[in-house]
């Protein structure tokens, strides 16, 4: 039994028949938000993420805005190489940056698998905190990075479309790498533990870079730390991948124990039925650019998503982030759509 009174998520992961499909926005607390946009002008994106209140504030805007069936911690994926002793700056128009990234062993020995109470314990108090705020209305989604979306920025140092960098030293210097990888991995696992404890109903790792890698690279640098990740965490809460790109491995991803696969918009969700099997649930799939058509168009393309899903086993949600200018009444439009055609699958 869960004390949650909007529990459509879970029971969805749970692989349950629900009245509809729930809905949700990967980055949904973020810039399209004017409430988001007033607390941005006063405190900078860190001091945002390390201030219980802030991320309490932030993570319930879009429940409280939009009405989505799940609220996210507010924080980022890099504040895992922050607390394993890398300087991460989020530098406006640009990025994440980080100005000493990992190169050479010299580099690895500069940092550690920390005590995540003492260098994450304020994201272990925001959760606290948005538990109480939430007051069940609907579960709260943690998540980290997958370790190899974490590597991608603690070698290259910042965004990149290729990561060519951080793939040169994968294949350059693998056993540094796989060090590497391991010490995110441990690290990752001790985070999400402290998330769950605190109070996160469900997890999600998000493996934005996944598809830069074929799939033989994808299992062996990639899907082999994910799934000590899942094992870990799978018999506390339900654990979603979403791996962007990765759409050969969905078979492989579905056979490791997770209850959710995210995909994106460049494969069909019959074809990621198709490679995903019929037991597990997915998560997706509309184009975040879309949210720029008029409203009419969006709540055709969103009945269109819904019977190409089918009913059961499904949650709605954006084939990645939600982008920065999409109008509120465009993103409430998606949620809108989703919960009203839904009940009618
Ligand atoms: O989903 C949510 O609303 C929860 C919060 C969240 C953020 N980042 C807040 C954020 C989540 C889940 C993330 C994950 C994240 N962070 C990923 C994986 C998901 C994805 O989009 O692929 C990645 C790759 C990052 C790293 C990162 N953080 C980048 C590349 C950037 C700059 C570009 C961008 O998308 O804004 C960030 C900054 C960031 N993280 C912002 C927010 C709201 C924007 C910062 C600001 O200007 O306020």
């Amino acid at each position: 039994m869960s004390n949650i009174k909007n529990d459509l998520l879970l029971r969805t992961l749970r692989g349950e028949k629900t009245e509809r499909v729930p809905v949700w926005m990967m980055r949904q607390a973020g810039r399209y938000l004017p409430e988001y946009m007033v607390l941005r002008g006063k405190y900078g994106f860190f001091e945002r993420c390390q201030t219980p209140e802030l991320a309490a504030a932030i993570t319930l805007q879009p429940v409280d805005i939009i009405g989505v069936d799940a609220a996210i911690l507010f924080s980022d994926i890099l504040v895992v190489p922050q607390a394993m002793g890398l300087e991460v700056q989020m530098i406006e128009s640009k990025g994440p940056v980080l100005p000493d990234p990992i190169k050479t062993l010299n580099d690895l020995n500069r940092i550690r698998v920390p005590n995540v109470d003492e260098t994450l314990g304020y994201v272990f108090d925001a959760i606290k905190l948005i538990k109480q705020e939430l007051n069940g209305r609907v579960p709260l989604i943690g998540f980290a990075g997958g370790p190899w979306t974490i590597l991608c920025y603690m070698v290259q140092g910042k965004g990149s479309k290729t990561f060519d960098e951080a793939k040169a030293f994968c294949y350059m210097q693998p056993e540094l790498a796989h060090q590497l990888l391991q010490m995110i991995t441990d690290t990752t696992i001790a985070y999400l533990k402290g998330q769950v404890a605190a109070g996160a109903d469900t997890v999600q790792i998000f493996d934005s870079w996944g598809g830069l890698l074929g799939p033989d690279d994808f299992e062996n640098i990639s899907l082999k730390y994910i799934r000590q990740i899942v094992a870990a965490l799978k018999d506390d809460v339900p654990v979603i991948i979403f791996a962007k790109g990765a759409w050969h491995s969905l078979e492989s991803m579905a056979a490791i124990g997770a209850a959710g696969l995210g995909i994106d918009w460049c494969i069909t969700p019959q074809m990621a039925r198709k490679f995903a099997g019929d037991n597990i649930t997915l998560q997706g799939n509309f184009d975040p650019a879309k949210l720029f058509s008029p409203i009419p168009v969006i709540k055709k393309e969103v009945k269109q998503m819904l019977r190409a899903f089918g009913k059961g086993h499904h949650i709605a949600n954006l084939g990645h982030g939600i982008l920065p200018n999409v109008p509120v009444d465009h993103a409430r439009a998606f949620v809108d759509t989703v919960k009203e055609e839904s009940a009618k699958l």
